[in-house]
């Protein structure tokens, strides 16, 4: 594959998907063979917005490739908190750093930031648009758990303001799948994801539900959401449809037993804790695939004069 930066996951082929996918197995088979690979290299770390996983999959993807890390820290302790627009903030930091990861709370910031840099830019998710890296560990964990052809999911939750779920329905397009989202009214996926889709796709199987029951039966995956309280406007509007969308064992006795559940994490309340210790349960391990994926990224973003190619 040969890009520049990842934005979204919309500038993802297949090939480009299979080819990160296999380098993650290759890695995940034999870390060794690649603990010094990029020593010396330098990940710029600027995260305007909470992050867990993500930001420290990278900082250990990075240093199990033999890099390290610099990091912007949090806004309130930069120069963000003086007033310094993104734009500087990623011209002053690419020059201290080989690749940058940026997350931040406005759509489109990625994109608008990697205009103004040579380095390698990866979007870790800009507001309610994109989250491409977390799209590569999805579908690294879909293909271990279920496969990625002739694949049935259900997607739920809060499809309305989910970064995850709007990169990966587009991603999916380029398998033979079947989509199904599951949401209430009010969270449903935007009409110009469902648009997109359909542009990409013409023949996306795409189906909206507002109940999880009647398709239940017939998932190979079902990948649930975290309601996105920070992005609703208006509070009361979220207290509406908290809690609303559950998974626990009484949910599940309609569910096949190949049933694969993911989900990005954090949750909240959306999968009861007991479901964690059944053959279901795929978003621990999921999480721990965010390091050979983001391996393998970084890899390919990093090897030599920024060729990707395969
Ligand atoms: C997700 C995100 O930040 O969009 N988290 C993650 O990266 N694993 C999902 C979420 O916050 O709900």
């Amino acid at each position: 594959m040969r890009h520049d930066h990842l934005i979204t996951s919309k500038q993802l082929s297949r090939a480009d998907i299979e080819t990160v996918l296999d380098r993650a197995a290759e890695i995940d088979a034999d870390p060794a063979a690649v603990a010094d690979r990029h020593a010396n290299t330098l990940l710029g770390l600027l995260f305007f917005e909470p992050s867990t996983r993500t930001k420290m999959s990278f900082e250990t993807a990075m240093k199990r490739l033999g890099g390290d890390v610099v990091d912007m820290g949090s806004i309130e302790s930069s120069s963000v908190k003086k007033g310094e627009t993104l734009a500087d903030t990623v011209r002053v930091i690419e020059g201290y750093a080989d690749a940058l990861v940026l997350r931040h709370p406005r759509e489109g910031a990625a994109k608008m930031a990697s205009e103004y840099v040579d380095v390698p830019l990866l979007n870790a998710g800009d507001g309610a648009g994109h989250h491409p890296t977390q799209t590569l560990l999805d579908l690294y964990t879909i293909r271990e758990n279920a496969g990625l052809d002739d694949l049935t999911i259900g997607i739920m939750g809060d499809l309305k303001y989910g970064r995850t779920v709007h990169s990966l329905a587009h991603a999916l397009t380029n398998f033979d799948t079947r989509q199904h989202f599951v949401s209430p009214e009010s969270l449903q996926l935007p009409r110009e994801v469902v648009y997109d889709l359909h542009q990409v796709d013409e023949s996306a199987t795409i189906r909206e539900h507002d109940s999880l029951e009647e398709i239940l039966p017939s998932l190979d995956v079902l990948y649930v959401t975290r309601i996105q309280r920070e992005r609703f406007p208006d509070e009361r509007e979220y207290q509406k449809v908290a809690g609303e969308y559950q998974i626990d064992a009484d949910t599940l006795e309609a569910a096949s037993d190949d049933l694969t559940i993911m989900h990005p994490l954090p949750r909240v309340d959306e999968i009861a804790p007991a479901i964690d210790d059944t053959d279901y349960a795929a978003y621990f391990d999921q999480a721990h695939n965010g390091v050979p994926v983001r391996m393998a990224l970084l890899d390919l973003f990093l090897s030599e004069g920024g060729e990707t190619d395969e």
